[in-house]
C-alpha cells in the first residue's frame, strides 16, 4: 500500500491488526465490491447485540419475547432463499478430472473473470451502499495445531451474528493470526448493492447465485445468498470442500459427520462419528437421549455436523469438531423427539424460517402435537390449521433452521472442545430410505465399510433446494461437500485404512444404518431417535465382543434376540420390516451401484468393483 495511514483509516483497520497480507487482502476487497464502510467484527456480545439491534431496525430479525425466549430473534428469509444450491455450487480446480464427474466444474480462470476481473463482474460493486464485515473465525479450538483460521468478508450483518454462534470469532482470531498465518480468505456478497436513495429490503439477496471453491488456493466465493451454508462459510465451503482437500493433501479426513461419546452402564466409554445426508437425523443422533428401558446409557455430544480426523501418535483416528454451534434443522424437533435440542433452545437462539406465535414465541411443524391456533407463517402471512388444510401451507419452511452455542446444549461432552480431539471406535454411515436398506449392518472389515460408505444412497431433503424425496447415491453423505474428484476420496479412505492397519492398530468399525425404513401405510416402522441407542448400544457390544450377529451376503446384522427390547413394545414381525433383505430390490440397487462405478470409473479403486464382484457372488449363491 502506497499511503497506509489514509488507507488504514478508510478500512478502519483496529490497530491490533499487524498482517500485511490480511490489510491488503481487505484493502483489494473494499476496492473490488465499494463498500461503503468496512467494519472489523471483535466477536463481543456487546458487539452481537448491538449487530441484532441493527438488524431489528432493518426489518430483517424480529426480537421474541424476553420472557419466553430470551435474547432470542427470527429472522425471514426471501421465499427464494431457502436452503444450499447444489447446481450453483463450483468446485473450480486447475483440471475437471480433480473436481471430477460428480462436482459442477468451471476453468478458475474463466470463474475469476465472471467473479472478480471481467468487465461485468460479479463482485464489482457488490457492496455498494453497505458495510462490509470483517469477520476473522477459527474453525476448531483457537491456536490448537489442529485448528484452521478463515476471514470470511460479507455484506450481511445476518451472517456476522451467525458466524459468532457457529464459530470461534473475532480480535482474538486476529491475536492468533499474529503477522503472517495462514487464513482462508472467504469472500461472500448477498449480490444486492444499493444505490444513494434506494431503501433496503428485509432480505437482500440476488436470483443469480455462485458458491465457489478454488480447492488450489484455498479460497471460497459465494455470490447472492444469504442463507444457511451458501452465506456462513465456515461451515460446507471451508470445513469440508476445502478441508476435505487439504485432508487429502495432508493425510487427514474432513467429513460430514457428528460425534457423539456414549457411555455403558459399566462407565465405559467410546466414541463414534456418524455421517447422515443433510436433514437426516446427525442433529438429533448426537443429542440422543436413551429411553427409559436403557437406563444407564449415556449420550453426550461432541458435534452434530462435521468432523476433523487425524491419525494419532498412538495409530487410532482422533476427531475433533471445527464448530462452536449448531445450525439445525427446526421440524420434527420437540420434547419426545429431541428434548436437549428444546433445552438448547430456551434463549440465545437465532431462528431463521420458522412461524411466530401471537405471543411473540416461535413455533414450527413438529413442535407440538396441537399447533397454535394462529400464526405468522415464515412468509409473514397468517397461518391457521384451517388455512393449513386448506392450501397446504407450513406454518414453518421444512428447512427453517435454528442457530445456537453447542454451550446451550445440557448434553455437552466434557471434551468437546479439547484441541487433541476424541478417539473413534466406529463410523456409522446412514441415509434415510424408505425401503430396501436395512436397520444396521457391520461391515466385515474396513474395505467393505468404505464400500457401504461409497455406494450409500439417500432421498433428498428439503436441506437442499429441489429435494423431492427421489433416491440419489450419497457417497459418505459427501455428494455436495466433497471438494476433489470422488473416486480420488475413496482412494483416500483406502490408503488411510491401509496405513493404519499397517501399524497394527485396530480401525474403527463401519456401520452402515436407516432408520427411516417405511411400512405400507407410509408411516415410519423404526421408532428412531431414542430408541435408536438400542442399535448403537448393540455396536458396542460387537466393539467389546459381547453382542452376537449373523453374516449376510453385505457384513454382519443382528437378530432380533440380538438388540435389547426392554421398555418397547416392537415385535419381530416389525424387526422383519426394517431388516428383511428382498432380493428384488437388491438387485435394483446393485444397479444402481454399477451406476455410480460407471460414473466414477475414473480412478475408481479397484477395491470397489472387486467388493461388488463378491457381494455379487455371495448373493447368487
Ligand atoms: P442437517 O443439519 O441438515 O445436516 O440435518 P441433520 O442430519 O442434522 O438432521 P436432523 O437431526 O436435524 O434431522 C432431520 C429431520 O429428520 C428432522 O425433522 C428430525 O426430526 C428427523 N429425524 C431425525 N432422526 C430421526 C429418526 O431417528 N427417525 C425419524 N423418523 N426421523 C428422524
Ligand atoms: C445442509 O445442507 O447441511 C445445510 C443446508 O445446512 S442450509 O440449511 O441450506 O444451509
Ligand atoms: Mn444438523
Amino acid at each position: 500500500m502506497n499511503r497506509p495511514a489514509l488507507e488504514g483509516l478508510r478500512l478502519n483497520v483496529p490497530a491490533a491488526v499487524r498482517h500485511a497480507k490480511l490489510i491488503a487482502w481487505v484493502a483489494e476487497m473494499a476496492a473490488l465490491t465499494e463498500a461503503r464502510e468496512v467494519y472489523w467484527c471483535d466477536g463481543s456480545d456487546a458487539e452481537y447485540d448491538r449487530l441484532c439491534a441493527r438488524l431489528v431496525t432493518a426489518g430483517t430479525f424480529k426480537k421474541l419475547n424476553p420472557e419466553l425466549r430470551p435474547n432470542s430473534y427470527l429472522a425471514c428469509s426471501s421465499p427464494s432463499d431457502v436452503a444450499r444450491v447444489e447446481d450453483r455450487t463450483f468446485i473450480c480446480s486447475q483440471t475437471q478430472d480433480e473436481a471430477g464427474p460428480t462436482n459442477n466444474w468451471m476453468a478458475p480462470a474463466e470463474m475469476r473473470a465472471l467473479l472478480q476481473t471481467g468487465p461485468n463482474a460479479l463482485f464489482r460493486g457488490c457492496m455498494r451502499g453497505r458495510t462490509m464485515y470483517v469477520v476473522p473465525f477459527s474453525m476448531g479450538p483457537l491456536g490448537s495445531p489442529i485448528a484452521h483460521i478463515g476471514v470470511e468478508l460479507s455484506d450481511s450483518a445476518y451472517v456476522a451474528v451467525n458466524m459468532k454462534i457457529m464459530t470461534r470469532m473475532g480480535a482474538k482470531v486476529l491475536d492468533v493470526l499474529g503477522t503472517d498465518g495462514h487464513f482462508v480468505p472467504c469472500m461472500h456478497t448477498v449480490g444486492a448493492p444499493l444505490e444513494p436513495d434506494q431503501k433496503d429490503v428485509s432480505w437482500p439477496c440476488n436470483a443469480t447465485k455462485y458458491i465457489v471453491h478454488y480447492p488450489e488456493t484455498r479460497e471460497i466465493w459465494s455470490y447472492g445468498s444469504g442463507y444457511g451454508v451458501n452465506a456462513l462459510l465456515g461451515k460446507k465451503c471451508f470445513a469440508l470442500r476445502i478441508a476435505s482437500t487439504m485432508g487429502r493433501d495432508q493425510g487427514w479426513l474432513a467429513e460430514h459427520m457428528l460425534i457423539l461419546g456414549v457411555t455403558s452402564p459399566e462407565g465405559k466409554k467410546h466414541h463414534v462419528a456418524a455421517a447422515f445426508p443433510s436433514a437426516c437425523g446427525k442433529t438429533n443422533f448426537a443429542m440422543l437421549i436413551p429411553p427409559e428401558g436403557l437406563k444407564g446409557w449415556k449420550v453426550t455430544t461432541i458435534g452434530d455436523d462435521i468432523a476433523w480426523i487425524k491419525p494419532g501418535a498412538d495409530g487410532r483416528l482422533h476427531a475433533i469438531n471445527p464448530e462452536a454451534g449448531y445450525f439445525g434443522v427446526a421440524p420434527g424437533t420437540n420434547e419426545l423427539t429431541n428434548a436437549n435440542c428444546m433445552a438448547s433452545l430456551k434463549r440465545d437462539v437465532i431462528f431463521t424460517n420458522v412461524a411466530l406465535t401471537n405471543d411473540g414465541d416461535v413455533w414450527w411443524e413438529g413442535m407440538t402435537d396441537t399447533p397454535p391456533a394462529r400464526l405468522t407463517d415464515w412468509q409473514g402471512k397468517d397461518w391457521s390449521p384451517a388455512i393449513a388444510k386448506a392450501t397446504g401451507a407450513k406454518a414453518a419452511h421444512p428447512n427453517s433452521r435454528f442457530t445456537v452455542a453447542a454451550t446451550n446444549n445440557p448434553a455437552l461432552d466434557p471434551e468437546w472442545d479439547n484441541p487433541a480431539g476424541v478417539p473413534i471406535d466406529a463410523f456409522i454411515f446412514g441415509g434415510r430410505r424408505s425401503t430396501t436398506v436395512p436397520l444396521v449392518t457391520e461391515a466385515r472389515n474396513w474395505v467393505e465399510g468404505v464400500y457401504m460408505a461409497a455406494t450409500m444412497g439417500s432421498e433428498t431433503t428439503a436441506a437442499m433446494v429441489g429435494g423431492n424425496g427421489t433416491v440419489r447415491r450419497d457417497p459418505f453423505a459427501m455428494l455436495p461437500f466433497i471438494g476433489y474428484n470422488m473416486s480420488d476420496y475413496f482412494q483416500h479412505w483406502l490408503g488411510l485404512g491401509a496405513k493404519l492397519e499397517a501399524t497394527r492398530a485396530t480401525l474403527p468399525k463401519i456401520y452402515c444404518v436407516n432408520w427411516f425404513r417405511k411400512g405400507a401405510d407410509g408411516k415410519f416402522v423404526w421408532p428412531g431417535y431414542g430408541e435408536n441407542m438400542r442399535v448403537l448400544a448393540w455396536m458396542i457390544g460387537r466393539i467389546e465382543g459381547t453382542a452376537q450377529g449373523r453374516q449376510n451376503a453385505f457384513g454382519t446384522t443382528p437378530g432380533y434376540g440380538d438388540l435389547s427390547w426392554s421398555g418397547l413394545d416392537f415385535s419381530a414381525a416389525q424387526f422383519d420390516q426394517v431388516t428383511s433383505l428382498d432380493p428384488q430390490a437388491w438387485k435394483t440397487e446393485l444397479g444402481l451401484h454399477t451406476e455410480l462405478f460407471q460414473q466414477l470409473a475414473h480412478h475408481l479403486p479397484v477395491e470397489m468393483t472387486a467388493t461388488k464382484a463378491k457381494i455379487d457372488q455371495r448373493l447368487a449363491a
